[in-house]
Parts: C-alpha cells; sequence; structure tokens
C-alpha cells in the first residue's frame, strides 16, 4: 500500500496531494494572486508566499482525504525545473517530513509530471504516446516509451506558448497570467486578424515572433483608432489563439506522421485552453489519433500530478537522498 503526500511548488502555485495506490485523493492548490499587479511572476514574493501557504496547504490536503501524517508511507516534491527560491520552499518543507516522519523522499520532474497527470485518470494512454506539453515556460512534444522513460522530439527556439498568450495579453492590457481571460474572451470573437507564422525547422516552435507581430499590428491600429483595442478585443484575443492554437497542431501532426505514433497527448497548463481541446479533437478525427486531454484539475500546476508521477518511483523503490537539492533548469 502507498500513500504519498505530494508537493509542488515550482513556481506560483501551492500545491498538496494526497495519493493511495495512485488515485488521488486530495489535490489542495493556494494560487498566488499579488503576481497579477506585477504582470508576471516576482519570484522572491513567489518564495515568500510559498513559506506563508505550505503548511495551510498540506493540512487542507491531509484532511480533506482524512489522513494523519503518521499513517503516510513517502513524501514527493517537485525537483525542478521552476524557480528555485520557490523550489526551495518545498523541497525543503519535504527533506524535513521525510527525516521526521522516517519515511522515503521521491523527487519528481515537474514536466514528466505534466505528462503523467494522465495517469490520474481513465482512459489512459498506451505506450509509446506522445504528448504536446504546453505551460508557461515550456512548449514540447514528448515521445512516451514508458512511465519514466521520455524524449524531447521538438522543444521551443524561444517563448512557451503560455508566454505568447500572457505577453499578448499584457499588450492588450489583460491581467498576468492573461492565458485563461483570453480563452474567455476569445470564445466570444471571431478569428478575423491575421499574424504572421514562424518558420521553424522539424518539431520546434517558435513564438517570439507572433508577440512582436502583434505588437506592430496593434500599433499601427490604434494610430487610426485609439479605441481600437477595446472596440476589438474579442476578435484579437480569438485571433492570437488561433494563431497559437493552428502552430501546436501543426507541428502536433508532423510529429505523428514522422512517428507513426497515433496515441496523442496534451498537457500542461494552456492544454486548459477551450481552443486547443477542440482542435485537439478534431485533429483526432481527421488523422484517426486516440486522444487524451486531462481533466482540468490537472491541466494547471497542482501537486495531484506529482503524486501519481511518483507512485511510479515508489513502486521502482526509486527514493531520493536527503541531499536532494533542487534544479531550476531540470530537463525531462
Ligand atoms: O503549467 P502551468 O500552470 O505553469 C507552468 O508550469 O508554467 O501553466 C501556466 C500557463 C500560463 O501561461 C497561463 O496563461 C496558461 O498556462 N493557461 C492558459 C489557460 N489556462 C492556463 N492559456 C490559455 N488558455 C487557458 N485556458
Ligand atoms: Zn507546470
Amino acid at each position: 500500500m502507498s500513500l504519498i503526500l505530494a508537493l509542488e511548488s515550482s513556481c506560483d502555485d501551492t500545491s498538496a496531494a494526497i495519493i493511495k495506490n495512485g488515485t488521488v485523493l486530495s489535490n489542495v492548490t493556494a494560487t498566488q494572486t499579488i503576481h497579477e499587479k506585477y504582470g508576471g511572476v516576482v519570484p522572491e514574493v513567489a518564495s515568500r508566499k510559498h513559506q506563508i501557504n505550505i503548511i495551510p496547504v498540506v493540512k487542507a490536503a491531509l484532511d480533506k482525504a482524512n489522513v494523519d501524517k503518521t499513517e503516510l508511507t513517502a513524501i514527493a516534491v517537485t525537483k525542478g525545473p521552476g524557480l528555485l527560491g520557490s523550489l526551495i520552499v518545498g523541497v525543503s518543507f519535504a527533506k524535513s517530513l521525510s527525516l521526521a516522519l522516517e519515511i522515503p523522499l521521491i523527487e519528481v520532474n515537474h514536466m514528466k509530471a505534466h505528462i503523467l497527470a494522465h495517469f490520474a485518470e481513465d482512459p489512459k494512454p498506451k505506450f509509446p504516446f506522445l504528448c504536446l506539453t504546453v505551460s508557461g515556460g515550456h512548449t514540447q512534444i514528448v515521445k512516451v516509451t514508458a512511465p519514466l522513460e521520455m524524449t524531447i522530439l521538438g522543444t521551443t527556439i524561444d517563448d512557451a506558448a503560455g508566454e505568447a498568450f500572457d505577453k499578448s495579453g499584457k499588450i492588450m492590457g489583460l491581467k498576468y497570467p492573461a492565458g485563461p481571460e483570453m480563452d474567455k474572451l476569445a470564445q466570444k470573437g471571431k478569428p478575423i486578424f491575421q499574424f504572421a507564422e514562424p518558420k521553424v525547422k522539424g518539431l520546434n516552435f517558435s513564438f517570439s515572433g507572433l508577440k512582436t507581430s502583434i505588437l506592430y499590428f496593434l500599433k499601427a491600429q490604434l494610430k487610426d483608432n485609439p479605441n481600437f483595442i477595446d472596440e476589438n478585443l474579442n476578435d484579437i484575443c480569438a485571433s492570437v489563439q488561433y494563431q497559437i492554437v493552428y502552430i501546436l497542431i501543426k507541428k502536433l501532426k508532423q510529429a505523428a506522421s514522422e512517428t507513426g505514433i497515433n496515441q496523442i497527448a496534451i498537457a500542461g497548463g494552456v492544454s486548459a485552453n477551450s481552443s486547443l481541446r477542440t482542435a485537439l479533437e478534431k485533429a483526432g478525427k481527421e488523422c484517426g489519433w486516440q486522444t487524451y486531454i486531462p481533466a482540468f484539475q490537472y491541466c494547471t500546476d497542482n501537486a495531484g500530478m506529482i503524486g501519481v508521477a511518483a507512485e511510479f518511483s515508489y513502486k521502482e523503490k526509486d527514493f531520493s537522498s536527503l541531499d536532494l537539492v533542487p534544479e531550476a533548469r531540470l530537463k525531462i
């Protein structure tokens, strides 16, 4: 029997979850809204907030699962990638608890956990599968051959897809993170404006040109009409979203055709995007894929996915020592 307390503190969400034999019993997240006013995550503020949030969040996760800390069989924690000051809070807390309760410590790669979140609920993808992992810091197409065996086939050469949403939203005056708000506004608009498509070789992505193209487009429009953004906000959001989703799905189709794999998943914060979810299902029907879209609670950063990933290491008795140190740039 495994009863794991999982912790996630890689960016601006403090999250704790209880996972029993691979099933998520509770998944509690405190989101730090303080960063909205700065237009992005302020690392020092994020780590201070994690310090404040971590004990209440762990208590809430234990209570919700009706579990006492003395029943736990392991502690899992995000080792990276992420903001170092934020990661240190989770890792130090996990090490202390592992030492105090005399139970094993399990380190988890945040990006692998986004992918393994698919194993929290049915239907689960079959190996090998491809996963488009799209978050605020990453955009990757990953070939997953076994739970802990993954290869990156393509990645962004500049901004991540989530950054493309957040930075374009910021240009339009939306609060950070702009992705969820742009998704809502886009549903009321039409993609009538066109932006340049990046030319990137292979399965890699580029999104920084899109941001620049939006900036120049808006500057030109605002010269003639100072109210252009307010009057066209829904259509601008729909157009930006259309272009981001188009780029993602195009590369995913290329990856599926090159590898011959038809089990296709999406993961990460941007996988919560309604247009991407619809576009994946449509592409799946067209190309004969079996598609996997995570439940909303497993899309953005959460400790449930850390626990589900940790369960695979737990079964292999792949434990970490108390010398564990976080790594901001940890690779898959
Ligand atoms: O995976 P995540 O929670 O954190 C990172 O590891 O980065 O992803 C956060 C990113 C942000 O850029 C946010 O704007 C984006 O996911 N996001 C969305 C939506 N929900 C979250 N982007 C577009 N549409 C959404 N519905
Ligand atoms: Zn993430």
